[in-house]
């Protein structure tokens, strides 16, 4: 499966801060944001990526993954001159997916805990699958209301009303039919091409399975200084606990086998003296110690 991340936008809500950098590329305690949403799909087995962003933050993104072969990826990189909506990703990407499913995850999207992705990553055979998150303030988000067993019933973007207190959050598997529909779609109301409209229309097709994120699960937004303030605070509690890091795609890359041992020690080499450099040398090390669990 291929991988997109959305990285655009121009992170208004977090100006100053996204004068020169943007939303995605700002810290998250230890790491810039993009890092995370990298590691989830990493996770889910995905090895190919195509980045989208603006044509001024294209670059800086670039600077930071490079082509991805440092971490036995690969990542190519798209513009989207305007913020024109989710579902233009799959428009501006078709010749990255090709005739493969592909999954889209935001760039400013964060989760952490359990195995329900890596399961429906593993059991994805074709359709649409979304994600189904209980939230406070569902008014914010795509809300969706399904029947025990997956079958979505219905799906809204940001309704006054929600039916439910069930979000979905930014991470998407699609089969290939995602580009077409994608191709007939009209901008909303506010302009934009909507990830809703194409979870609809698979809804409409009997193709769209939802599955409910357990309570143990933490999915957190990074796109006001307060919610990026709390994703910080919350990443380095966890870290600080289990002596674990959130988010670290050399870690991602060498569990999934994208990178051997020996890779991943000469690549730990090459990081300079601190804190990240000892969590991958304690990494090899334990590797080394206990090549069963590698
Ligand atoms: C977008 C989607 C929405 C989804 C949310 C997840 O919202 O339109 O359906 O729930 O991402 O972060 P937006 O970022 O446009 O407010």
């Amino acid at each position: 499966m291929k991988g997109i991340i959305l990285a655009g936008g121009a992170g208004s809500r977090l100006y100053p801060l996204t004068l020169v950098a943007s939303k995605q590329l700002q810290p998250v305690y230890d790491k810039p944001m993009v890092y995370y949403p990298l590691t989830t799909l990493i996770e889910g087995g995905v090895r190919e990526f195509c980045l989208i962003s603006t044509p001024q933050d294209l670059p800086r993104f670039r600077q930071l993954l490079g082509d991805g072969s440092q971490w036995g990826l690969s990542i190519e990189y798209r513009e989207q001159a305007r913020p024109e909506g989710i579902a233009q990703a799959f428009l501006i990407a078709e010749s990255f997916i090709g005739r493969d499913p592909v999954t889209l995850i935001l760039g400013d999207n964060i989760f952490y805990g359990g195995d329900g992705f890596q399961k429906a990553f593993a059991e994805f055979n074709g359709g649409a699958t979304i994600f189904g998150y209980h939230v406070n303030d569902p008014e914010r988000y795509g809300v969706v209301e399904f029947t025990p067993d997956g079958r979505a019933l219905s799906i809204e973007e940001k309704p006054k009303q929600p039916k439910t207190n069930y979000a979905v959050p930014g991470l998407y598997l699609f089969d290939n039919e995602v580009v077409a529909i994608a191709k007939a779609l009209k901008p909303s109301a506010r302009g934009e091409l909507e990830i809703t409209a194409v979870n609809v229309e698979y809804m409409q097709r009997g193709k769209l399975r939802v599955s409910r994120l357990s309570r143990g699960f933490a999915w957190l937004d990074a796109g006001t200084s307060s919610s990026l303030h709390e994703a910080s605070a919350y990443v380095q509690t966890i870290e600080k606990r289990q002596g674990i890091k959130i988010g670290c795609p050399e870690e991602a890359a060498f569990r999934a086998g994208f990178l051997s041992l020996e890779q991943l020690a000469a690549l730990t080499a090459r990081i300079p003296n601190c804190e990240y450099r000892e969590y991958l040398n304690e990494l090899v090390a334990e590797a080394r110690r206990l090549p069963q669990t590698a």
